[in-house]
């Protein structure tokens, strides 16, 4: 009896591991060889304070403001906010179908959250009253590059971690997690206080 269970568990934990290892290739692969960054999402204080930045503004605003995680992963940033703030409409782009799949199923009871598979350079973001982007190298790029220039000059971009190159930010928040000296970085083209 006990010989069957083992052998039942064993098989289950041999099948995940052949599933996760499975994903890891694909995400090396999406990721065109670690160019972009992979699904990892934000933690501990870190993912706190930029959910408290993000609140401040939301719950600040008499407008309906709509707001996008640029590469959502998981929707760890999205799905807590879009639950609070039904009056607010977000929405997250991703180009790792698991990561959709996974955010879409979460967030599948709330009509104000739409998951969609896109890459982020082709995204119009002008719309858009605040901006999450928790990435880097060649995503960063893109945010950088494209993104910021095509914000509206009222939007607020928040990007825990990683600076953009030669951009001064409106502020810098102290978001130590786990021992990591890491901050987030939040940057308007019009306001200069939050
Ligand atoms: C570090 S995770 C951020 C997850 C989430 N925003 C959070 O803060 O918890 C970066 C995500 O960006 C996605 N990503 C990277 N480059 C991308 C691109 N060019 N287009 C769309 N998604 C991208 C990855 O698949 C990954 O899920």
């Amino acid at each position: 009896m006990m010989d069957s269970i083992y052998l039942i568990i064993s098989f289950i934990l041999a099948i995940l591991a052949i599933l996760i290892e499975l994903y890891v290739i694909y995400s090396i692969l999406l990721s065109r060889f670690c160019k972009y960054p992979p699904a990892f999402p934000t933690f501990g204080t870190l993912r706190k304070k930029t959910l408290a930045e993000a609140e401040k503004i939301l719950s600040q605003s008499s407008k309906n403001l709509k707001v996008v995680d640029l590469g959502c992963g998981a929707g760890g940033l999205l799905l807590p906010l879009a639950k609070k703030y039904p009056n607010h409409q977000f929405v997250g782009y991703d180009w790792d179908w698991f990561m959709v799949k996974w955010a879409g199923f979460r967030g599948r009871k709330l009509k104000n959250l739409k998951i969609i598979k896109q890459d982020i350079s082709t995204v119009d973001v002008k719309e858009f009253d605040l901006l999450f982007s928790f990435l880097d190298t060649k995503a960063l790029e893109i945010v950088h590059e494209r993104i910021y220039k095509e914000i509206s000059p009222s939007a607020i971009l928040i990007s825990p971690v990683f600076a953009l190159p030669k951009t001064q930010a409106i502020k810098e928040i102290e978001a130590q997690s786990y021992g990591l000296p890491l901050k987030i970085y939040v940057y308007s083209k019009s306001r200069n206080n939050l």
